[in-house]
């Protein structure tokens, strides 16, 4: 039989035989994209290139992508585990043409790879095709040998494919199986018409063949992209189902470990059918965790790390439904890091750092449970009928973690009903406050520009100037009175990666305006200023930093890394960064680390950071591949998606980050490093407050003072 490693590896080499270049998977968790909650498809990370931002590198890709679909748009998680076949987490195959191959090879190659390497049975195949699209239609006809009656059209719903609200999206073609009739879970309802897409658990979809060439905008309307693409994906879980011949996703071997190992520590055996959904949803969302926690992910309370947190409580959920009342999921890591290593090594780099995240927020929701049990009790205190309402099986799911079979459970031992029609409404609502909450895209001002000039790109010059002759290209008047201006060329740095804005001053004979925030939205940067006298023109300007203020801001900024570095020597390698900010008066750096940092270590970094300012190391800046950075050792964050080409800061013999920030010449103008404080700010994220040069010196002098 062949393994899941096996049928991904073989994918992988047929197209490569077909001139294919393997790209490996991009991070789970998306950091540059913030229309998306987690990477759900194998084109997320080409989205550059289809929207012809970006020129692709290579003509032809093939990849499996790590993708999770939990909430949101493509997947429901109360459904995981429940049938046999819906996931959170799972693998996409995918073959990719930039501009280059389209329909035709497209068809015959997924033909080929399906029916003759993999040998599926031809008559059990189906295909599917948009209403509009004739093309595809022949060339199924023409150029494969499928059976013309298996092939159909259908509309936007099942043939039309979008990444999301907005983006690149395109007709597809749809290769399905016929599992059998005895698989059709529809066969007493009389209106049921059991052909492909009508529902019902007979046909499988296997691949998706998407013929990209368009982008939806935010009004619905389609514009066709420069290029036409192909996007294929084909979920690995299914198609090692139907390769490996077993009735269930969960069969197959990407599963079946997990499971006997959970049977193993519950010592309750695996029963297929609805007496498995436990064992299948701790399978299911074992793996998910595993991925997520691997590329950066962190389960909290908002955005993803919700996501993550609620899927780690499901998971713990159902493992009480088999008497786990003590954390048991994360020893279910070694197996995932076992099984997937060998493809995805993340998985066996992080796997200690992923075991100890998931023991300590098993650790905490057992706390949360044995509140939840309170609670519960006190709901029944409090009882003035036989059955506890709806909201309150909410209350109990939502708050305190109990799934409703559990309060099911309890409430029968009491002789108690639950409202279970009340708490789907509770849900529902939930949902909707669920689905406004992810919406969480950029929301760019509306601005009605004034052009001056005819391009609007500003060329940044801000890492060896302070100050520089520029001119105007387009302005705007804002509601507030303030003035938005974006500049032909400017020192000023916008805001970002943590980094402050840079201030100070646009001026000429005539005019004068202080400049307060800046912001970069493309390749524009978008000066923020009040106008001191005179007007806009379109005549020559200067543009001045404040370099005080600039200088203070790079004090921070190098500390950082400088803080960062000695964090990595004292804690341990696990320290990765999980956001900044680095400001005129103090910095902030938030990164991964279970326990409180203790006063004795905090004074060992504090000294580290400070004989690096005694030694006064000039820094360095250079332009490099991103390849080339990552081999000479330098930190980038975890899970963010780098431009090829990148830039490296050093402090060298100490540090090197990817930075695209402002720094000192030399470590030695920080003058002087003092923490101020650590905190917790997420679960597994610590926090460090610090103030550097005079700002140092001042607390200090403060602290004498309160003496
Ligand atoms: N983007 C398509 C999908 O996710 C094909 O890869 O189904």
């Amino acid at each position: 039989m062949l393994t899941g490693n096996e049928i991904r590896q073989q994918f992988i080499d047929f197209f490569k035989e077909k001139g294919h270049i393997f790209v490996p998977s991009s991070s789970v968790v998306p950091t540059d994209d913030p229309t998306l909650l987690f990477t759900n498809a194998g084109m997320n990370q080409f989205k550059q290139y289809f929207l012809g931002i970006q020129d692709a590198p290579y003509k032809r890709a093939v990849n499996s992508q790590k993708c999770i679909r939990a909430g949101g748009k493509h997947n429901d998680l109360e459904e995981v585990g429940k049938d046999s076949y819906h996931h959170t987490f799972f693998e996409m195959l995918g073959n990719w043409s930039f501009g280059d191959y389209y329909k035709e090879d497209a068809i015959k190659w997924a033909w080929e790879l399906l029916t003759e390497v993999w040998k599926l049975p031809k008559d059990k195949l189906y295909a599917t095709v948009h209403d509009s699209d004739y093309e595809a239609y022949e060339l199924w006809k023409t150029k494969t040998d499928i059976n013309p009656e298996h092939i159909s059209f259908h509309g936007d719903v099942d043939n039309f494919w979008e990444m999301g609200e907005t983006g690149p999206c395109g007709p597809c073609t749809e290769i399905h199986i016929d599992t059998g009739i005895e698989y059709c879970d529809k066969v007493d309802d009389p209106n049921h018409n059991c052909v492909v897409n009508s529902d019902c658990h007979r046909y499988i979809e296997l691949w998706n063949l998407v013929f990209m060439q368009f982008e939806r905008q935010e009004d619905r309307s389609l514009i066709p992209l420069k290029n036409k693409f192909v996007d294929t994906g084909a979920g690995l879980e299914r198609l090692c189902r139907v390769i490996q011949n077993k009735t269930s996703n969960y069969d197959t071997d990407l599963f079946a470990n997990i499971i006997d190992a959970i049977a193993d520590i519950t010592q309750e055996p695996y029963l297929a059918g609805d007496d498995g959904v436990a064992h299948r949803v701790i399978a299911d969302h074992i793996r998910c965790l595993c991925f997520a926690i691997a590329d950066g992910g962190m389960p909290s309370n908002e955005g993803r790390g919700y996501v993550l947190r609620r899927i780690l409580r499901r998971a713990a959920r159902y493992g009480r439904l088999l008497n786990q009342n003590q954390p048991f999921l994360y020893q279910l890591s070694d197996i995932v890091a076992e099984h997937f290593g060998k493809h995805f090594s993340e998985l066996k780099e992080k796997l200690a750092y992923i075991k100890m995240i998931i023991k300590a927020e098993e650790e905490r929701f057992n706390l949360t449970l044995d509140n939840g049990l309170n609670k519960f009790n006190e709901i029944v205190d409090k009882l003035k009928s036989d059955t506890i309402s709806g909201l309150d099986v909410f209350i109990l799911y939502d708050t305190y973690g109990f799934p409703p079979d559990l309060t099911q459970i309890l409430a029968e031992e009491k002789q108690l009903k639950i409202d279970m029609d009340g708490f789907d409404k509770e849900m529902e609502k939930q949902k909707e406050r669920a689905r406004s909450a992810s919406n969480f895209k950029l929301k760019l001002e509306d601005i009605n520009w004034i052009h001056l000039k005819e391009k609007d790109e500003t060329v940044f010059l801000g890492y060896d100037q302070s100050s520089t002759e520029c001119f105007i290209n387009k302005y705007a008047l804002n509601e507030n009175g303030k003035i938005s201006i974006v500049l032909d060329k400017t020192p000023f740095y916008a805001e970002s990666g943590g980094q402050v804005a840079d201030t100070g001053r646009l001026f000429n004979d005539s005019t004068e305006i202080r400049i307060i925030d800046v912001q970069k939205h493309n390749n524009e940067y978008i000066h923020v200023g009040e106008i001191v006298k005179g007007e806009i023109s379109k005549d020559k300007f200067t543009a001045m930093v404040e370099d005080e203020y600039r200088l203070s801001i790079a004090r921070n900024h190098t500390a950082t890394h400088l803080l960062h570095a000695a964090l990595r020597q004292v804690l341990g390698e696990h320290v990765q960064q999980k956001g900044s900010l680095v400001a005129t008066n103090y910095l902030r750096f938030d990164f991964t680390h279970i326990n409180a940092v203790n006063q004795k270590e905090l004074e060992i970094i504090e000294d580290i950071v400070n004989n690096e300012v005694k030694k006064a190391t000039n820094l360095t800046a250079e332009l490099m591949s991103i390849d080339d950075a990552k081999s000479s050792g330098a930190m980038a964050l975890f899970g963010e998606k780098y431009a090829d080409e990148v830039r490296v800061v050093s402090v060298p013999g100490f540090s090197k980050e990817l930075c695209g920030g402002t720094h000192l010449e030399n470590t030695g103008q920080i003058g002087f490093f003092k923490i101020l404080s650590e905190s917790s700010s997420a679960a597994g994220i610590r926090r460090i407050e610090a103030v550097t040069g005079t700002n140092a010196e001042q607390y200090v002098k403060q602290l004498k003072k309160e003496i």
